[in-house]
């Protein structure tokens, strides 16, 4: 399959699929940090999604739009609400499978509730993180490997200039679960 991983520059998912033989792409408008520039499309992906993909998988920026900025919600309204169409047109898009990744956000109950909850608990990672996926034509991804030991690792990492980027990076557990299950 021809298959489009928006806004991923770590190209986690985007190797899994590959590692099965599918035509996997990462878009951002990052350079990639996953050693695989051939397989890199580096803009604005609005500018891909027309290109006959057979499946998409997004993770757009969560910035104005997770639930854990709420305190800054009113100072925001023109950019949450820019992020909300940024949204609305991956889910939107001319692409028969998709799926669109996000925390916990006020997507939610500006677009519609998520067709799953899923934490790196499920897919052999030891950590706590709520991420919402909304579903098209894509089966609820099934748990490979449940944890007992589960910490909020993610939040509690130290300041530095890398720690967005670090933060959002999809835990490889769960970018595996994803090309087994609907590669
Ligand atoms: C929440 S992070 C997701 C990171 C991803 N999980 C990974 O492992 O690389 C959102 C990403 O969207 C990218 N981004 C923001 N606007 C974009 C756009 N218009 N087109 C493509 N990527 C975009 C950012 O650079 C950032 O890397």
């Amino acid at each position: 399959m021809k298959i489009l991983i928006a806004c991923e520059e770590s190209q986690e998912v985007c190797k899994a699929f590959r590692y099965r033989g599918h035509e996997a792409f990462s878009c951002d408008i990052l350079p990639c940090s996953g050693g695989h520039p051939e397989w890199h499309i580096q803009d604005d992906v609005m500018n891909h999604l027309f290109k006959g993909w057979d499946m998409m998988i997004a993770h757009p920026p969560c910035t104005y739009l997770a639930v854990s900025g709420a305190r800054w919600f009113d100072t925001r309204r023109y950019e949450q609400m820019n992020a909300l169409k940024f949204v609305k047109a991956l889910m939107d898009a001319p692409i028969p499978k998709i799926a669109v990744e996000n925390p916990i956000s006020v997507i939610s109950s500006a677009i519609r509730k998520p067709d799953q909850i899923i934490q790196p608990w499920m897919f052999g990672h030891e950590e706590t993180k709520a991420t919402c996926l909304w579903l098209k034509n894509l089966p609820l991804l099934k748990p490979t490997r449940i944890m007992q030991k589960r910490e909020p690792k993610v939040h509690m990492m130290p300041p530095g200039k890398d720690r967005a980027k670090l933060r959002s990076k999809t835990y490889r557990g769960i970018a595996r679960a994803m090309a087994q299950q609907w590669g």
